[in-house]
C-alpha cells in the first residue's frame, strides 16, 4: 500500500513525480523518495512525508526527463531513510520502487548473502533489486530479461518500477497483486498506482494485469508477460476530472468528501432509477439475476468501513428481499476454510478495489464455484476485474484515509440491489418499494439539510474533544452506523471508541459508564424507538453523557439526553445514509480540535494491499 509514480518523456520528470506522489500520499506517508535518470541515476529519499522529501531535495540536482517516485507505508523495516524507496542494488545497476510484499524475501536474501551481497536496508525490495542485479551480471542478459527472471523467483505481491543504469532510456514496470496504471501521452508515458496522478496529463490509460511486464521508452511501449509472451496493450479512457482530486477550498479532503455525499449518492443512483422513481435497474447485475434469485444465501465480504456497509446490506437483503445473509471480514473468511456452495452469491465490497484480503477471499469463493459480485469505487481496479459482475459506486476519488462518501455510496448500491431483488421476488409490495425508491432519491436533500447543521456538531465536539473513550450505540440498521461512527472517531482522533448494539450494552460495556463517558446513541424514530429510550435511561442512571441522534421534533429524548442532534425522519432502511453524516462530522471536528492529521492519520493507509 505504497504509492508509485513514474515518468518517461521530454518534460522535467521531477515536478510530475512529486505532484503525483502528493496525490498518492493517502496510500502511505511514512517515507518518500525519488530517482531521476540523467547522465547518472540521482536518488534522494528520506523519512517523513512528501513535503519532507521536497525540502530535502530543494538544493539538489533534480534535472532529468525520466524518473520514479515512491511514498511508503512500511511493511518490512521501520520508516527511516535506509528503508525508504527507491532501493538501489549493491553495485548501483538497478533502482527499484515497490508496492507490495515479497514473501520469500528472507530465503532469497540468504542466498544472495551467501553470494557476497550485503544489505543496507531491512526491506524486501532491496532483496529484489539485488536479485535482479545478480541475475543481470551473472547471466549477462538485458535488464528486461533479468527483471523477468527475477520475478519468476519471487513469491508475493508487487507493483514495481525499475531502471537500469546501463539502459537509462527505459523504465520497466511490473505488476502482480498490487495495482499499476500506465498513462499514455504523446511521446511520453506515466506510471502510477492509480490514475489520479495521471489524469492531469492524459486520460488514456492501460491497467496492468497480474504477471504483466511493461518496457517503456518515451515513444515505445512493449507489454509482455513475465514469461515473455507478447501482449497487446488495451488502452482505456479514464473518466476523472482533475477538480475531483483537489480539495476545492475545504481544509481537508475528508471534509470535502463528507460534503460531497449528496452528489456522490446522487451519482450512484443516477441512471439506475427510472424517471418516475418506480424501478431500479442495475445493468451490471443483468447477467447474474438468475443466480441472485436462486441464491440460498448471500455472503458479503469486506474490510473496515466496507465491512460496515456490508452489515447494513445484511439488514437490507434480509428485510426487503428475504435472502439470508452472512457478513464476513475478508481476512477471517479466507483463512478459516469456509463452507461455500455453488448456489451462494458472494458480494465483495471495497472502495479501492485493491484490498488484498478481499481480493484473496474473492479468489477463494470463485474457486469454490460461487457467483462473485463486486461493489467498488475505483474503476478498473483489481476486484471488479476478478468478479463475475458488479456495480460501481460513483462516489468519485476518495482521498481522505477515513472513508466517508464511499460508505454512503456503497450503502446506496446495496439498497438498490435489495430493491431490485425485492421486486423480482415479490417480497415487498409495489407501493412499499416505490415509497422506498422515492425516499432514496430524496436522501441527497436530507443529507444537504444535515450538513447545514455543522456548527452544532462543532459545539459538541468542543465539549468532548478531550474525552479518552466514547461508546456508540444503535439497534437494527443503526448498529452498523454505531460501529462506523466509532471507527471514524478512533481512526482520525485516536480516541478509544467502541460501537455496540444498544441492547448488548447491558452485557458488559455498561460497566464502563460513568460521568466521563460520552455515549452517542442513534435514537431516531425509525428504529426500535421505545427500546432505545430505555437504553438512554440506563446510561443516564449511571451518569453517562448522552449525545443522541433523534428525529426532528423529538421531545422525549430531548428531556433525557445531554445533547441532541436532529435529523429528518426516514424509513429505517434508508436511515443509515442520513444518520452516519453527523457522526462523520463529529469525528472530523474532534480530530481537528485535537490537532490530528485528519487526512493522513498515523499508522493507517487508504488502500491495504498487504495481507
Ligand atoms: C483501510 C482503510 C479503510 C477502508 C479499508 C477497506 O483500512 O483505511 O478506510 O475501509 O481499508 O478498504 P477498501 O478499499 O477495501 O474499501
Amino acid at each position: 500500500m505504497c504509492g508509485i509514480v513514474g515518468y518517461i518523456g521530454d518534460k522535467n520528470a521531477y515536478p510530475i513525480i512529486i505532484n503525483g506522489l502528493k496525490r498518492l500520499e493517502y496510500r502511505g506517508y511514512d517515507s518518500a523518495g525519488i530517482a531521476i535518470l540523467d547522465d547518472t541515476v540521482k536518488t534522494y529519499k528520506c523519512k517523513g512525508k512528501v513535503a519532507d522529501l521536497e525540502k530535502f531535495v530543494a538544493d539538489k540536482d533534480i534535472s532529468g526527463n525520466i524518473g520514479m517516485g515512491h511514498t511508503r507505508w512500511a511493511t518490512h523495516g521501520e520508516p527511516n531513510d535506509e528503508n525508504a524507496h527507491p532501493q538501489v542494488s549493491q553495485n548501483g545497476y538497478f533502482t527499484v520502487i515497490h508496492n507490495g510484499i515479497i514473501e520469500n524475501y528472507s530465503r532469497l536474501k540468504k542466498r544472495l548473502k551467501d553470494r557476497g551481497y550485503k544489505f543496507v536496508s531491512e526491506t524486501d525490495t532491496e532483496v529484489l533489486a539485488n536479485l535482479i542485479e545478480y541475475i543481470y551480471l551473472k547471466g549477462k542478459v538485458t535488464a528486461e530479461i533479468a527483471v523477468r527472471l527475477a520475478l519468476t523467483k519471487v513469491i508475493g505481491a508487487y507493483g514495481l518500477v525499475i531502471s537500469c543504469k546501463d539502459e537509462k532510456d527505459k523504465l520497466i514496470a511490473a505488476r502482480k497483486g498490487s495495482p499499476l496504471v500506465i498513462g499514455v501521452g504523446k511521446g511520453e508515458y506515466f506510471l502510477a498506482s492509480d490514475a489520479t496522478p495521471i489524469v492531469e496529463y492524459t486520460n488514456s490509460v492501460i491497467y496492468l494485469n497480474d504477471d504483466d511486464v511493461a518496457i517503456l521508452k518515451k515513444d515505445e511501449l512493449i507489454l509482455k508477460t513475465v514469461h515473455n509472451d507478447r501482449l497487446t496493450p488495451k488502452v482505456q479512457k479514464v473518466d476523472l476530472e482533475i477538480g475531483e482530486i483537489d480539495k476545492n477550498g475545504f481544509d481537508h479532503f475528508m471534509l470535502k468528501e463528507i460534503f460531497e455525499q449528496p452528489r456522490a449518492i446522487n451519482d450512484t443512483f443516477r441512471g439506475r432509477i427510472s424517471a418516475d422513481n418506480t424501478l431500479v435497474h442495475l445493468g451490471g447485475l443483468f447477467n447474474v439475476i438468475p443466480q441472485l434469485l436462486a441464491a440460498k444465501r448471500i455472503i458479503i465480504i469486506g474490510c473496515g468501513t466496507s465491512w460496515h456497509a456490508g452489515l447494513v446490506g445484511e439488514y437490507l437483503f434480509e428485510d426487503l428481499a428475504r435472502i439470508p445473509v452472512e457478513v464476513e471480514y475478508a481476512s477471517e473468511f479466507r483463512y478459516r476454510n469456509p463452507i461455500i456452495h455453488k448456489e451462494d452469491v458472494i458480494i465483495a465490497i471495497s472502495q479501492s478495489g485493491e484490498t488484498a484480503d478481499t481480493l484473496a477471499a474473492i479468489k477463494l469463493a470463485k474457486n469454490a464455484g460461487a457467483t462473485v459480485l463486486g461493489i467498488c469505487n475505483v474503476v478498473g481496479s483489481s476486484i471488479p476485474r476478478y468478479t463475475d459482475a458488479g456495480v460501481y459506486t460513483h462516489a468519485g476519488p476518495e482521498i481522505g484515509v477515513a472513508s466517508t462518501k464511499a460508505f454512503t455510496a456503497q450503502v446506496t448500491v446495496l439498497t438498490m440491489m435489495a430493491l431490485v431483488l425485492a421486486e423480482k421476488k415479490n417480497t415487498i409490495s409495489d407501493k412499499e418499494r416505490k415509497r422506498l425508491i422515492k425516499e432514496l432519491v430524496n436522501i441527497p436533500k436530507t443529507i444537504d439539510k444535515i450538513l447545514k447543521n455543522s456548527e452544532e456538531y462543532k459545539k459538541i465536539a468542543e465539549l468532548y474533544k478531550d474525552s479518552e473513550n466514547f461508546l456508540y450505540l444503535g439497534r437494527g440498521y443503526f448498529f452498523p452506523v454505531a460501529l462506523e461512527g466509532a471507527l471514524k472517531l478512533k481512526e482520525i482522533s485516536y480516541i478509544h471508541a467502541e460501537g455496540y448494539p444498544a441492547a448488548e450494552m447491558k452485557h458488559g460495556p455498561i460497566a464502563l459508564i460513568d460521568k466521563n463517558m460520552p455515549v452517542v446513541v442513534i435514537a431516531t424514530k425509525d428504529g426500535s424507538y421505545e427500546k432505545i429510550v430505555s437504553n438512554i435511561q440506563e446510561v443516564k442512571a449511571r451518569n453517562g453523557k448522552v449525545i443522541a441522534l433523534v428525529t426532528e421534533g423529538d421531545t422525549i429524548i430531548k428531556n433525557l439526553a445531554d445533547h441532541v442532534i436532529e435529523v429528518p425522519q426516514n424509513d429505517a432502511a434508508l436511515a443509515p445514509l442520513a444518520t452516519v453524516i453527523p457522526l462523520q462530522l463529529l469525528s472530523y471536528y474532534i480530530a481537528v480540535m485535537r490537532g490530528c492529521n485528519v487526512d493522513q492519520p498515523r499508522n493507517l493507509a487508504k488502500s491495504v494491499t498487504v495481507e
